[in-house]
């Protein structure tokens, strides 16, 4: 049986398996720690019976006034176990926990070229909001999708309402 549960400062010795992933970014050691300390409610893993990684999320809570927001900054699923209904299922955690904090709407940027991932967020109920330009850097640069799924806060969807002209990095709020 898969068990969720609060990612913990030894997963990171853990997670390779699903970090090897070429569209999963890696981060220096720090990175995943801040996380852990100011948002620990918000990095879940999901956990195989024999103690192996499956996937995990991590994610935060920022913004002022009507941009306060969830935001997903991880979400990978090791290969092995797609196609499941784990990220969906993270997902979901993400999403309820940014309910309780009253936040307006959930965000996170994709790759346009990550069609797997955008159909999914799609099927989650997150539309493009706009599109960033050269917001992944690597030896060509890639445009990211801003994907925003309105919360139950924001009753007229405004946060949703998309940009219809690209943005670059530095314009974004
Ligand atoms: C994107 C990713 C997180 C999906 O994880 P997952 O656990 O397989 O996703 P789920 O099983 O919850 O799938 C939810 C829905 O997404 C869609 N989907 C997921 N994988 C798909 C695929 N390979 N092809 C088509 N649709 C797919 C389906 O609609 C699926 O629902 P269904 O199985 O009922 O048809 C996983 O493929 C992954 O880790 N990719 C590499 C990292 C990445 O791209 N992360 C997102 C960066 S923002």
């Amino acid at each position: 049986m898969t068990t969720i549960r609060p990612f913990r400062c030894d997963d990171l010795f853990k997670f390779n398996n699903v970090n090897l992933d070429p569209l999963t970014e890696t981060y220096g050691l720090p990175f995943y720690m801040q996380y852990l300390a100011h948002w620990p409610e918000y990095f879940q893993v999901a956990e195989s019976p024999n103690g192996q990684i499956m996937g995990y999320i991590m994610g935060k809570a920022e913004g002022g006034g009507e941009l306060w927001h969830g935001h997903v900054t991880a979400l990978t699923i090791a290969p092995e176990y797609r196609r499941l209904g784990l990220a969906g299922k993270l997902m979901n955690i993400l999403e309820e926990i940014s309910e309780k904090k009253h936040c307006y709407f959930v965000d996170l940027f994709v790759r346009v070229s990550n069609k797997v991932a955008v159909e999914m967020y799609n099927k989650l109920g997150y539309a493009v909001y706009r599109r960033v330009i050269e917001y992944y850097s690597g030896e060509v640069d890639e445009d990211a999708f801003d994907m925003r799924k309105a919360l139950s806060r924001d009753i007229e969807k405004k946060s949703m309402v998309p940009i219809p002209h690209p943005v670059r990095p530095e314009e974004l709020d």
